[in-house]
């Protein structure tokens, strides 16, 4: 059986974090899926994975992507959080629905802080602005929307490792983080099975926490002492600078950050992960997962009590 010729499913924005491991997910489940990439380089490590369809496109060329979405009944809607993310996700949907595409996905976020106003973020604005368009469009929608991916700490990892600190200007708030592999679970199973028209999917991980909580989950799965650091959000700002982060995003994560603090509060909403038979990760689980990252010593399982 030819596998390629079956994709009935597109998962756009194959090449970043969340849509690789939505592809991930699929081949696992034996799903054969079209892969939109920028770049085929990016795409060498599903050469030979017969349920994986490879095509090169670019969203904000609407007219090029015809070939892409021919014969896809859904679609998963994934691109970067840059300066272009309005532009680039309201033309993939323009071709969709010139290309009678009849379901788009659309990977969205929301915060878990009870009360954050999502006009104060730029990125949570725009994602409910691609979201209006996309419900005004006349094509079938669904929005996924998780809150913040448990993979930013990752990003973290390094300088943790280097000073035993973990340096954010959160205070003391709350934020229930959730696994990007429990979204991708997710959003595969919605791709593969279709449904859940019109609904938006809150996600967010299975418990709410402090920074300081997630500072002792590392410090205990790495067996090393981490504290958490509070910061001011210009420490941060000026960090991420010089890291070579863009002026735009700088600005928009303080923001994000400013309006965080205003809501120390986070909800737990696992109802999607119910609907898709998906166990929740905990943080403890995900720090496990990459416990070398976080530079756990060699057997770091026998430090899980
Ligand atoms: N970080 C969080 O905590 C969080 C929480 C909730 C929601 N979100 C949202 O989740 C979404 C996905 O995040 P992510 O980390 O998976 O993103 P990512 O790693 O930056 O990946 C973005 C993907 O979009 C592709 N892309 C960008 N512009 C494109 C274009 N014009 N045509 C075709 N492909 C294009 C990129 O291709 P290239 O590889 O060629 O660049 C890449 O494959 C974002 O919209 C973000 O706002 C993030």
């Amino acid at each position: 059986m030819d596998l390629k010729k079956k994709a009935a499913v597109l998962v756009t924005g194959a090449t970043g974090q969340s849509g690789a491991m939505v592809i991930r997910e699929l081949i696992l489940q034996q799903v054969p899926v079209r892969a939109l990439v920028r770049d085929r380089e990016k795409a060498r490590i599903w050469d030979g994975i017969p349920e994986v369809e490879i095509i090169t496109g670019n969203m904000l060329q609407p007219d090029s992507l015809q070939p892409t979405l021919a014969g896809i009944e859904r679609a998963l809607l994934i691109s970067s959080a840059n300066d272009r993310m309005v532009d680039t996700q309201c033309s993939f949907i323009d071709a969709c629905k010139a290309a009678g595409v009849p379901h788009v996905i659309k990977f969205s976020g929301e915060e878990s802080q009870i009360g954050y106003n999502p006009q104060h973020f730029r990125f949570t604005r725009e994602h409910n602005e691609i979201e209006g368009y996309l419900e005004r469009s006349g094509l079938q929608w669904t929005h996924l929307r998780p809150s913040q991916f448990m993979q930013v700490y990752l990003r973290e990892a390094a300088a943790i490792r280097t000073t035993g600190e973990l340096r954010l200007p959160l205070e003391d708030i709350r934020m229930s983080p959730v696994d990007v592999r429990d979204i991708a679970k997710i959003a595969a199973a919605l791709l593969a099975g279709g449904g859940y028209q019109s609904q938006r999917l809150r996600i967010t991980g299975p418990e709410a926490l402090s920074l300081a909580e997630i500072a002792a989950i590392i410090a205990r799965i790495a067996n090393y002492p981490v504290r958490y650091a509070a910061i001011s959000i210009e420490e941060r700002s000026q960090a991420l600078l010089a890291a070579g982060l863009p002026p735009f995003f700088v600005e928009a994560v303080a923001a994000q950050t400013a309006e965080r603090c205003k809501h120390p509060q986070a909800r737990i909403d696992l109802n999607t992960h119910r609907l898709f038979n998906v166990t929740p990760t905990t943080f403890e689980q995900f720090v496990l997962h990459h416990a070398m990252d976080f530079g756990a010593p060699g057997d770091h399982y026998s430090n899980i009590k």
